[in-house]
């Protein structure tokens, strides 16, 4: 069996996900090439230690150059803030290193482009975290929507809300500055959203968008580890309790033109009581139509045209066997995967890529589309009108 070297830059949320598929992916997955746990990096070296203790990296480190420059590793996997991810990918790929990035790509479309560029020119892969798609539910609707299950596909409709900055009391964070994450909800959570309709539907065409803040100042209080990542500046602001204002939206709309032809819109909020992960999804066609929410991704809405009017209606078909890859994690339908599974997946996907076992989507490249559309969207807000995908360039 081989292995490969990985180094994962960053221990949060992503970084937590990132080291526990690592671990986890040759238990459910029968893998080819099997990672090697080497070295855990975070400017906070502590978390390092603590990630490096409880996931089994052989060595922690407080930075990232120090993880990159390390011969052993061979695959570097970043789950930074958005405003590290080019500076880090790009001197991955100076050394030969294969890149597992976090989405967004970038805090604009320049870097994004820099880094598309940089990963086609050092010929090694690369894998972009969209994990949402790798979801068995998705892999089901995909191929409905495409064998014409549902007809001629008509309107897309798709939605992302959470409720993480719905309260106006919720501090400042990195999530809310421009230069550290770039848009706000559009690249947070629209980029998932858009990178589902695509995958499900095909290129987007044309945008029309417009995006809010709908709270547009916070308290500058951070949390201790941001206070300490980007600086005094917000501690002393923070000591004084001032409020600061939110550099990027809370909520932004599209209307969306498939190149299909399909037509369809989009709404990704920040700020929507109540959601948690509400990333959910219609496909109308002509012959039916398809209803999946990520917060009970473990089931599709399925409603076909067909037989008689009396007894047609949604049916609830849950998760199993039959839908890969569910049955590499249980033999038993219906008794539900979680989140942590998706990034497992994805893991085994990047690692099967590597092998040489399947094409690897949705590559740097690949994202490059994904961030395309979100800044048509971007565009079109300002200028207040449609935008052709194309004429981002
Ligand atoms: N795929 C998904 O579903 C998903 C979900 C959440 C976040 N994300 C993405 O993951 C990335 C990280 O988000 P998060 O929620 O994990 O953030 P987080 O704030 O929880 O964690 C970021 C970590 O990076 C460390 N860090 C910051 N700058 C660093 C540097 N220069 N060098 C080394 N370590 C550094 C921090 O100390 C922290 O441990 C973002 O790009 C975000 O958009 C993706």
């Amino acid at each position: 069996m081989r292995s490969i070297g990985v180094g994962v830059v960053g221990t949060g949320f992503m970084g937590a996900a990132h080291a526990y598929a690592f671990r986890t992916a040759p238990l459910v997955f029968d893998l080819e090439l099997v990672p090697r746990l080497e070295v855990v990096a975070d400017v906070r070296r502590e978390a390092a230690e603590a990630a490096a203790r409880r996931y089994g990296f052989a060595r922690a480190v407080g930075s990232w150059r120090e993880l990159v420059d390390d011969p052993a590793v061979e695959l570097v996997s970043i789950t930074t803030p958005n405003d590290s991810h080019r500076e880090i990918a790009l001197a991955a790929f100076a050394a030969g290193k294969h890149v597992y990035c976090e989405k967004p790509l970038a805090t604009d479309w320049a870097d994004a482009k820099a880094m598309a560029k940089a990963a086609r020119e050092a010929g090694v892969s690369t894998l972009v975290g969209y994990n949402y798609i790798r979801s068995p539910a998705i892999a089901y609707i995909r191929r409905l929507v495409q064998e014409g299950v549902l007809g001629e596909p008509l309107y897309w409709r798709g939605i992302f809300e959470e409720d993480f900055l719905a309260d106006p009391a919720t501090p400042f964070s990195w999530r809310c500055r421009r230069d550290v994450a770039g848009f706000g909800a559009l690249g947070d959570l629209g980029s998932h959203l858009v990178g589902m309709a695509m995958f499900v539907m095909g290129p987007i065409a044309s945008v029309v968008g417009d995006k809010r803040t709908v709270i547009p100042e916070r308290r500058d209080a951070p949390s201790e580890a941001s206070a300490e990542l980007y600086g005094a500046q917000i501690g002393a602001a923070a000591a004084k309790e001032a409020m600061r204002r939110v550099e990027n939206d809370d909520t932004a709309h599209a209307l969306l033109n498939f190149s299909s032809g399909v037509t369809g819109s989009l709404l990704a909020s920040r700020s929507h009581w109540g959601r948690k992960n509400h990333l959910a999804f219609e496909v109308f066609g002509t012959k039916g139509s398809v209803l999946f929410d990520q917060e009970r991704f473990n089931e599709v809405q399925l409603f076909l045209r067909e037989g008689d009017p009396a007894r047609q209606g949604y049916s609830k078909i849950l998760i199993g066997p039959a839908h890969p890859p569910y049955g590499q994690f249980t033999p038993a339908p219906g008794h539900g995967l979680g989140f942590n599974d998706l990034k497992v997946t994805e893991v085994a996907h990047l690692l099967e890529g590597l092998a040489g076992d399947t094409e690897l989507y949705p590559t740097i490249p690949d994202a490059l589309e994904i961030e395309r559309v979100l800044h048509a969207i971007d565009r079109s807000a300002a200028e207040r009108g449609w935008i052709e995908v194309a004429e981002v360039d």
